[in-house]
């Protein structure tokens, strides 16, 4: 017998029937609750609010759990690499040696960049900030392929824009580096796996080569998989809610690269090393800072802390935590910096002010700490997370296009003027 929820409203009852998940979450259909009853639900930020079914992520706030197609984030951090991960967003099973075999190599044959969009680059300021650069050169990525303006649902033409992406987003990201410092662009080397491309195209000259140090590119693989999908956040819904009018796949990730740019989304492992140095110079007096972020009256906020559904610890941040100390102990690198974060940590989740709030460090608190280790300029360090989040946005537009579901249009409760005529200007006060 399937549940159903009742409202009363102007003394008539309505029956709403609710959805159940395969985790037993419940929701109360509404969609046919203004055609019943003439009212409509508002939620601002939608903290309350389902806006799709979907088959590829689920956590657990309460609990802290993440799992991207049933399977535990700790167990693909420790085991799998961020091809692998990709693969299962995207087509919803681990591939096999042979599907990973003809994925990989299909990536690795469109990981160049059409060389007339090498000039985009010489337009730039070199202070312009990499998300606005790869928002700007996704989006015009469109624009070399006309085909993937119409996308015929689980076209070849689809699956080609996927892999063109995946291939392509490392390199516009790296090229956007060096654009900044004017050095000059180094060419994808398919003779190396996705991470150590991408390290490779950031740090080698052509008067003399990087060397990959396979620690860094361990821990780097495991922070793409970790920022790889989370369901419906702000920068996914985005890039569903502009693929639903049916735009082309370049256009919804160049949007969703957009929303993750602010400093309340991705923008914040960026913002938490400043806030992190910012402290440090100031002497590193924690609780002033502590003090600071509860202090109604002060506009600073304690970046890396809180999420709107981890109301415990958000997995991905103890995991990262756990690498931090690994990977700065075997560099050699001391940064103080880390240090400042544990005692940031420590102090906070003894406050009453935010263990009432359930406010607990989150991806963003350690990653850019691991991000400086490996070498990666602060300001790339968003560029990261969408190299990360690419495949999860990826997954998400296509389970919604494959679902057909409808262009996103949400209501309003209007509070403006009522009806009023026209008054001509002469007569204006
Ligand atoms: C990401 O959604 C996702 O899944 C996102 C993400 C992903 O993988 O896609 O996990 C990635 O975006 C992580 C979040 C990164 N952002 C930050 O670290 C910025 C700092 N954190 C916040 O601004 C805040 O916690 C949010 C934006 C993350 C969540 O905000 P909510 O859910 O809207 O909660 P809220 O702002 O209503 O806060 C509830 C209370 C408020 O106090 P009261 O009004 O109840 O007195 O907690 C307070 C807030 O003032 N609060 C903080 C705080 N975060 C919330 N106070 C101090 N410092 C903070 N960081």
């Amino acid at each position: 017998m399937s549940k159903t929820a009742k409202i009363v409203l102007d003394d008539n009852e309505h029956v709403l029937p609710v959805v159940t998940g395969s985790e037993n979450e419940n929701a109360i259909d509404i969609s046919k609750l203004r055609g019943s009853t003439g009212y409509i639900t508002i939620d601002p930020g939608y903290k309350n609010t389902g806006a799709t079914k979907s088959a590829i992520t689920f956590l657990d706030g309460e609990k802290g759990i993440l799992r991207y197609r049933g399977y535990p984030i700790e167990q693909l951090a420790e085991n799998a690499s961020f091809m692998e991960v990709a693969y299962l967003l995207i087509y919803g099973e681990l591939p096999n040696t042979i599907e990973l075999q003809l994925f990989e190599r299909s990536i690795k044959r469109h990981t160049l960049v059409h060389e007339d969009m090498k000039r985009f680059f010489e337009a730039y300021p070199a202070k312009a900030h990499p998300m606005g650069v790869l928002s700007s050169m996704v989006s015009s990525l469109a624009t070399f392929y006309p085909e993937s303006q119409n996308p015929d649902r689980n076209s070849e033409a689809i699956n080609l824009t996927i892999h063109r992406l995946i291939a392509k987003l490392p390199t516009l990201a790296a090229w956007s580096y060096k654009n900044s410092m004017r050095h000059p662009f180094m060419y994808p080397n398919n003779k190396l796996d996705y991470c150590q491309n991408f390290l490779n195209m950031m740090f080698s000259m052509p008067t003399e080569d990087y060397d990959i140090d396979p620690v860094i590119v361990k821990a780097l693989n495991k922070l793409l998989i970790l920022h790889a999908d989370h369901e419906q956040n702000c920068s996914t819904s985005t890039v569903r809610i502009v693929g639903s009018s049916q735009a082309n796949l370049y256009s919804s990730i160049s949007a969703g690269i957009c929303a993750l740019w602010g400093p309340l989304h991705g923008g914040a492992n960026q913002k938490v090393i400043e806030m992190l140095l910012k402290i440090h110079i100031d002497g590193g007096n924690v609780d002033k800072w502590v003090e600071k972020a509860k202090d109604k009256n002060d506009p600073f906020r304690l970046m890396g802390f809180g999420h709107r559904v981890y109301k415990n610890f958000d997995p991905r941040a103890k995991i990262i935590k756990k690498s931090c100390d690994e990977v700065l102990e075997k560099l050699g690198v001391n940064d103080p910096l880390l240090e400042i974060a544990k005692k940031l940590e420590k102090v906070a989740l003894e406050d009453e002010y935010f263990k009432e709030r359930n406010l607990y460090p989150n991806v963003d608190f350690y990653s850019g700490i691991i991000y400086k280790a490996l070498r990666i300029p602060t300001e790339m360090f968003t560029v990261m997370f969408a190299i990360g989040r690419l495949p999860g946005w990826i997954a998400q537009w296509k389970e919604m296009t494959e679902n057909n579901e409808p262009i996103g249009r949400p209501r309003q409760i209007y509070t403006g003027y009522n009806s009023r005529d026209y008054v001509d200007v002469s007569k204006r006060k």
